[in-house]
C-alpha cells in the first residue's frame, strides 16, 4: 500500500487542533471545498435537488461521468455528528476526488479532531488523476490531520489505520454486495468501543446487507433520509440515542427499491459519456 500521491502528504506528527479561532461551519467549509475544487479541475453538478430525498447537490470532476460525491445536505449531517461527538481519529473508505475527506477532515481540525485517513484503490473512472486532484484538495484546504492511501479495502485498512483506532468511520466504497459487507468488517478490529459508523447510499445494492451485518454484530442503527439515504450506527446506547436526537428525517433502515433514482443515476451517467464522446470526435 502507498500514499495516494507522493510521500509528502504524509503528516510529520499529530496536529494540534486550531485553537482561539471560531470554527468554521459545515456551510463555509463546504463552499471553500468547492470553490477549491472548481480552481483545480473543474465540478459539475450533479442531482442538483438530490437524488431518493430532498437534497443534494452532489458533485463530479468536470468532464467525467464519476465518481460523484456526497450531497452538500450529507455533509452538513457529517458535520452535525462530528459538532456534537468532536471524534478524534475519522476513517473514510472510498475517497474519489477528496469532497468528503476533506470536509470531515476540515471540520474535526478546527474541532480536537488528530486524524483523518482516506482509503481508495483508484478503481472508478480516471482513478489516479482524480487522486492527484484529491491531493491538491487536500494542500489548498490546509488539512494537515488529513492522509490519503492508495489501497483496497479490506486487505489495506490495518495497514492505513495505523495502530490507531477511529470512534468516526464512513464506508463509501464501491456499493456492490458483498463488498460494503466486507468493508464493515474490515473497519471492526479498528473501531472504537462507541464508534460512529456511517454508510452512504443506502438505497443501493450492497449497503442494506452490510447494515444488517452491523445490527446482528450489535450497532443500534438509524437510516437519515438525506439525497442518497445515509445510515450511522452505534454500539453505544447513549452514542446512539444523541445520534437519532440529531436528526429529523429519520427511520428504521429497510430496504426499498428505488426506481426514480436509478434512473437519474442512469442518467447522470449516460450524458457524461455521451458529452465526452461528441467532445472526442474530430471535427
Ligand atoms: C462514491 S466514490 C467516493 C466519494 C467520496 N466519498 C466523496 O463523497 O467525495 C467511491 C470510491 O470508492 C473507491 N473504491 C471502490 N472500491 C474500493 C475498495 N475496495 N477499496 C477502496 N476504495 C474503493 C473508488 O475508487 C471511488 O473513488
Amino acid at each position: 500500500m502507498q500514499p495516494a500521491t507522493t510521500p509528502s502528504n504524509r503528516p510529520v506528527s499529530d496536529t494540534e487542533p486550531c485553537s482561539g479561532v471560531r470554527k468554521p461551519s459545515s456551510r463555509e467549509i463546504i463552499r471553500k471545498i468547492v470553490d477549491a475544487l472548481n480552481d483545480i479541475a473543474g465540478v459539475e453538478t450533479v442531482f442538483k435537488n438530490g437524488a431518493v430525498h430532498p437534497g443534494g447537490p452532489h458533485y463530479r470532476l468536470a468532464g467525467m461521468s464519476g465518481p460523484i460525491s456526497i450531497g452538500e445536505d450529507e455533509c452538513r449531517a457529517l458535520g452535525a455528528l462530528i459538532d456534537a461527538f468532536n471524534p478524534t481519529n475519522a476513517f473514510i473508505i472510498g475517497n474519489a476526488f477528496g469532497l468528503s475527506g476533506v470536509f470531515v477532515a476540515a471540520m474535526m481540525q478546527a474541532r480536537r479532531g488528530q486524524r483523518t485517513v482516506t482509503l481508495d484503490n483508484q478503481s472508478e473512472g480516471e482513478g489516479q488523476r482524480i487522486a492527484r486532484i484529491a491531493e491538491q484538495l487536500r494542500e489548498r484546504l490546509g488539512c494537515d490531520i488529513l492522509i490519503n492511501w492508495k489501497g483496497s479495502s479490506p486487505v489495506d485498512i490495518p495497514a492505513a489505520a495505523e495502530n490507531k483506532l477511529y470512534d468516526f468511520i464512513f464506508i463509501d466504497g464501491l456499493h456492490r454486495h458483498p463488498q460494503v459487507t466486507r468493508d464493515f468488517f474490515g473497519i471492526l478490529p479498528i473501531a472504537t468501543p462507541n464508534a460512529i459508523v456511517c454508510w452512504h447510499d443506502y438505497w443501493m445494492t450492497g449497503i442494506p446487507k452490510s447494515v444488517e451485518e452491523a445490527q446482528r454484530a450489535g450497532f443500534q442503527c438509524i437510516k437519515v433520509n438525506t439525497s442518497c439515504e445515509m445510515v450511522f450506527g452505534s454500539r453505544d446506547e447513549g452514542v446512539f440515542n444523541t445520534i437519532c436526537s440529531l436528526f429529523e428525517n429519520t427511520e428504521a433502515p429497510k430496504r426499498r427499491l428505488r426506481p426514480g433514482a436509478f434512473l437519474k443515476l442512469c442518467c447522470a451517467l449516460t450524458s457524461a459519456a455521451v458529452r465526452k464522446r461528441i467532445a472526442a470526435k474530430p471535427r
